[in-house]
């Protein structure tokens, strides 16, 4: 498989951007700032960045783009617009490096210069962090983060040489080097490339990335990160009687496989154990309840949760974040064979629930409903699911927000906060019991489906089934998992969400691992 991306060498300097060895300086302005007052850049580039201010062909708007050749000679600069210096966050940082940096990779260069960021640490609001040193860290952690995020390469398949390079290396200047910068930057590698890790198993096709693989390929991420992994087969699975997951492999020639993965570091407490669940479809054409044919091609992206979560294991365990984690990702087509579940079909489901088909295409509820309870058997004490798994949720919240649903409320608010600070954009919606009615079945305990009046909050009802009495967050990113229009700072394709969330939650166990969770 070819490469699609590569985590660059970040590494720090005090020189001034204009005298490092480089091929491209990568400035930034607000557009509040007065060109003319950075003495540095106007000497550099001869007074051009003022004349294209004066001219308004760059005023420093959020993510615009401005080439220009330095006065020394060869070397170019690119200044990123910051928009507003009261609007800034560091997610907008973040997003300028990534503009930044794919600016860089469109010049086909791979050695650049991040020059005259270290600004943007006095204009980061004072809530998210306090002394100037943390403001450094936070500016550089965004832009380690943002650099190896724009190093991601969906065209893996193409074989002619049209793709652009993936940059090697990236000196971010002038900032004072200290273990804890250091630290960050490294942070933000190990966020950005898991990122890249799911985006990757993302945007592999339905026919390379089969249950199978995708089960190898969870293996060898986690043993490269120090994760424990034990994979099972549908013998395995069978003797687990996961008759919801079971059912659902049956209309593929394809084999399930169920991915458990454990993050034990030895210091941890043994009262907190956060349980990962993702959903595993590595194709889903809805089975007997075929989709139809326009977009189906999308649906290879229907183990985005999945990936999410083994890549969320392995930057935790990079991390050596001091929290016990396990992950749990069903993995299984859903295909229409002759032996596939039908309408009308009953499953029962490892819990012993029994569940009647009313749709095969709700198939990610019934695999996540056997993860959900054996991530229980296996000791957590927290649970996350996420999942693709409603259209009725980007329908809600489109293509920017992923749902957020569960018990009790706040938990739903902790993995909400976490959501914030990753930049992975959340937003809470009911999970009344009222709507339960919409899910009850004649002949079993529970339908799989319930009509298309909150398809989103119905989903998750099915899900809570599956829950016992733990605290509980399920993520819809069914919206979110894929950028059907390209931004500045996101390409077309996989965007990784849920990655950075996962491990945000997982860094703040200190203050949520206290908390009354009942429900
Ligand atoms: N994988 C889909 C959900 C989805 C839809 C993801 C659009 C991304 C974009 C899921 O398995 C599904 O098919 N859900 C059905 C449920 C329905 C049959 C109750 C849906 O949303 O239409
Ligand atoms: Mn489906
Ligand atoms: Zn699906």
């Amino acid at each position: 498989m070819p490469t699609a991306h590569r985590t660059p060498t970040i590494g720090v300097t005090r020189r001034t951007p204009f005298d490092t060895e480089t091929d491209l300086v990568v400035g930034v302005l607000f557009e509040d700032d007065d060109p003319s007052s950075l003495r540095a850049l106007h000497e550099a580039t001869g007074g051009e960045v003022e004349r294209a201010w004066r001219r308004g062909e760059f005023t420093g708007k959020l993510f615009d783009v401005f080439v220009t050749l330095l006065a020394a000679g060869q070397t170019r600069a690119v200044l990123i617009g910051a928009g507003q210096r009261r609007d800034l966050t560091t997610d907008r940082i973040r997003r300028m490096a990534i503009v930044g940096a794919l600016a860089a990779r469109g010049r086909r260069v791979t050695r650049v210069t991040f020059g005259g960021w270290d600004r943007l640490a006095e204009a980061i609001p004072v809530s998210t962090s306090s002394g100037p040193s943390e403001k450094a860290q936070a500016v550089a952690q965004a832009c380690a983060e943002g650099v190896t995020l724009a190093n991601f390469e969906g065209g893996a398949y193409k074989t002619d040489n049209s793709l652009r390079p993936l940059l090697e290396s990236v000196e971010l200047c002038p900032f004072d080097e200290s273990a804890a910068l250091n630290a960050a930057i490294q942070r933000g590698q190990v966020l950005g490339e898991a990122s890249n890790i799911a985006r990757e198993l993302a945007n592999e096709p339905g026919n390379t990335l089969t249950p199978r693989v995708f089960a190898e390929r969870a293996r060898a991420i986690a043993e490269q990160a120090g994760v424990g992994v034990t994979v099972l087969d549908e013998d395995g699975i069978a003797e687990l009687k996961m008759g919801l997951l079971l059912g659902v492999a049956r209309g593929s020639q394809e084999p399930p496989r169920l991915v458990v993965l454990h993050h034990d570091p030895p210091p941890a407490s043994k009262d907190v154990v956060l349980g990962f669940v993702g959903k595993g479809i590595t194709f889903d054409t809805g089975g007997i309840s075929i989709k139809p044919a326009e977009n189906m091609d999308k649906m290879k992206d229907d183990m985005s949760g999945g990936a999410a979560v083994i890549a969320a294991m392995a930057a935790i365990a990079r991390l050596g974040v001091p929290l016990r984690c396990v992950g749990v990702v069903p993995m299984t087509e859903n295909m229409p064979g002759g032996r596939a579940v039908k309408p009308g079909d009953v499953l029962a489901s490892a819990e012993g629930k029994t569940v009647e088909i009313i749709n095969t295409d709700a198939e990610g509820r019934l695999i996540l409903g056997d993860g959900l309870w054996y991530a229980r058997q296996l000791g957590v004490t927290h649970l996350i699911d996420v999942a693709t798994l409603t259209g009725a949720c980007v329908v809600a919240l489109g293509k920017t927000t992923s749902g957020l649903f569960g018990a009790p409320d706040r938990w739903v608010e902790e993995v909400r906060q976490a959501s914030e600070r990753a930049g992975d954009r959340a937003w809470p919606l009911p999970t009344f019991d009222d709507y339960k009615d919409q899910l009850k079945s004649e002949i079993a305990d529970f339908t799989n489906t319930g009509g298309r009046a909150a398809g989103a909050t119905t989903a998750a009802l099915f899900l809570k089934e599956f829950t016992g009495t733990l605290p509980w967050v399920h993520m819809d990113i069914a919206g979110t998992a894929w950028a059907e229009e390209p931004k500045p700072y996101q390409p077309k394709g996989p965007t990784g969400v849920a990655v950075r969330t996962l491990v945000q939650v997982a860094l703040a166990a200190d203050s949520w691992g206290k908390l009354d969770l009942k429900r």
